[in-house]
C-alpha cells in the first residue's frame, strides 16, 4: 500500500517538473501549477490518498509526498523566474521612451564640394567628363609639353606602376583625352583623384582636382578671367575678387596663378593669408600650341584656355579648416560637422 503511494508520489512530481519546464509562456506555466500544484491539483489528490493509508504507514508515505511537492514547487519557481527573465512584459516596456536613431551615412565633404565645383561649371555650359587615374607617361606629360626633363617627372613627385604606366600626378591628361575625342568647340570639366609623393600639413599623396578646358574660335585671355571670376562668385561669396599672377606652366602659355581675396580678411590682410589679402585656388592659363599639335588642333585656328584647381584647398577656404590630413581620418566627428 504505501509503497505504491511513495511510487505515484514520484511520477506526479516528475510529470510536474517536465510540464513547468516545457511551458513556454506565462499562461502555459500557470496552467500546469493549477493541475498539479492548485487547491483541486494532482498533489492535493495525493494528500487526500494519505489520509486513507494505515497509521503506520502515514508518516513516511506523509513525508515522501512533502518532499514531492517541495521539489515540485522549486522546480515551477525556477520556471516562472527564467520566462520572467527572458520575455517582455507590458510592465518592462516603456513604450513613451525615445527611439534610437539610426545614424546615416552622408557624402564626404570631398565628394561634395566636388559636385558643388561641377555643378556651377556645368551651369556655365561645361560638360563633366572622367578618366583614368593609372595613366601613361604620354597623357601626363608627354602630350602636356612636358620635356623629358622636367622636374615633374621626378621620381620624388610621381607614383610610377612602370616604365610607362604612372598614377596620373594631375588631371590635366584629361584635356588632351578630351581633344582627342571630338573637335571644339570643346567645353569640359574633369574632376578626379591624382596622387603625388607628398605627405604633410597641406599635401597628401592621393588628393583631388577638377581640370577645366574650354577651346573654341577666338577665345582670350578675357574670358578665361571672366569665367573664374564667375566661379568664384558663385563657389564663395558674390563679390569675391580674384587676381592673377604670371606663372609656368608647360601645357600653357601664358600661365596664370589665380588667387581670390582672403575669405577671412576680405583683403585686409590675416593670418590665414600670411597678411597677403590673398589666397591661391588655381592654375590656368591658354592652352600652349604645342598641345595643340599632338591632337592636331590648328592653333591658328583655335585657341582656348585650361585651369585646374585643388578640390581639398577650396574646401579648406571655404570651411577654414589648416590640416588637409582631417579629410583623410575617417573621424565622423569632424565629418558630421558638414
Ligand atoms: N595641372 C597643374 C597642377 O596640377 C594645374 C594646372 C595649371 C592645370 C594650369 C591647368 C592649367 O589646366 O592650365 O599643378
Amino acid at each position: 500500500m504505501s509503497s505504491q503511494f511513495i511510487e505515484k508520489a514520484r511520477q506526479v512530481e516528475s510529470r510536474a517538473s517536465e510540464a513547468f519546464k516545457a511551458a513556454t509562456s506565462e499562461a502555459e506555466l500557470e496552467a500546469a501549477r493549477i493541475a498539479f500544484l492548485g487547491a483541486r491539483g494532482l498533489f492535493a489528490e495525493l494528500m487526500k490518498e494519505l489520509g486513507q493509508l494505515p497509521n503506520e504507514v502515514r508518516p513516511q508515505a506523509g513525508g515522501e509526498a512533502n518532499r514531492a511537492r517541495k521539489k515540485a514547487t522549486e522546480v515551477y519557481q525556477a520556471a516562472k523566474e527564467a520566462l520572467e527573465r527572458g520575455a517582455v512584459s507590458e510592465d518592462s516596456l516603456d513604450v513613451t521612451l525615445p527611439g534610437r536613431r539610426p545614424a546615416p551615412g552622408r557624402r564626404h565633404i570631398i565628394s561634395r564640394t566636388t559636385a558643388e565645383i561641377c555643378a556651377i561649371f556645368a551651369q556655365l555650359g561645361f560638360s563633366i567628363v572622367e578618366g583614368p587615374e593609372v595613366e601613361t607617361d604620354y597623357y601626363n606629360f608627354e602630350a602636356l609639353n612636358f620635356p623629358p626633363d622636367h622636374p615633374s617627372r621626378d621620381m620624388q613627385d610621381t607614383f610610377f606602376v612602370s616604365r610607362d604606366l604612372l598614377l596620373r600626378t594631375h588631371t590635366s591628361p584629361m584635356q588632351v583625352r578630351s581633344m582627342e575625342k571630338s573637335r571644339p568647340p570643346v567645353w569640359v570639366v574633369a574632376p578626379g583623384k591624382t596622387y603625388r609623393r607628398d605627405s604633410d600639413i597641406s599635401h597628401s599623396p592621393m588628393f583631388h582636382q577638377v581640370e577645366g578646358l574650354l577651346v573654341d574660335r577666338g577665345i582670350t585671355f578675357a574670358d578665361l578671367k571672366g569665367i573664374l571670376t564667375s566661379f568664384a562668385a558663385s563657389m564663395f561669396s558674390p563679390d569675391t575678387k580674384i587676381r592673377l599672377r604670371p606663372s609656368f606652366f608647360p601645357f600653357t602659355e601664358p600661365s596664370a596663378e589665380v588667387d581670390i581675396a582672403c575669405v577671412l580678411c576680405g583683403g585686409r590682410g590675416c593670418r590665414l593669408c600670411g597678411d597677403s589679402g590673398w589666397l591661391e585656388i588655381l592654375g590656368s592659363g591658354m592652352v600652349d600650341p604645342n598641345v595643340y599639335a599632338f591632337v592636331n588642333y590648328d592653333p591658328e585656328e583655335f585657341s582656348g584656355f585650361a585651369f585646374g584647381l585643388g578640390v581639398e584647398r577650396v574646401a579648406m577656404l571655404k570651411y577654414g579648416l589648416d590640416d588637409i590630413r582631417m579629410f583623410y581620418e575617417s573621424d565622423l566627428r569632424f565629418l558630421a560637422q558638414f
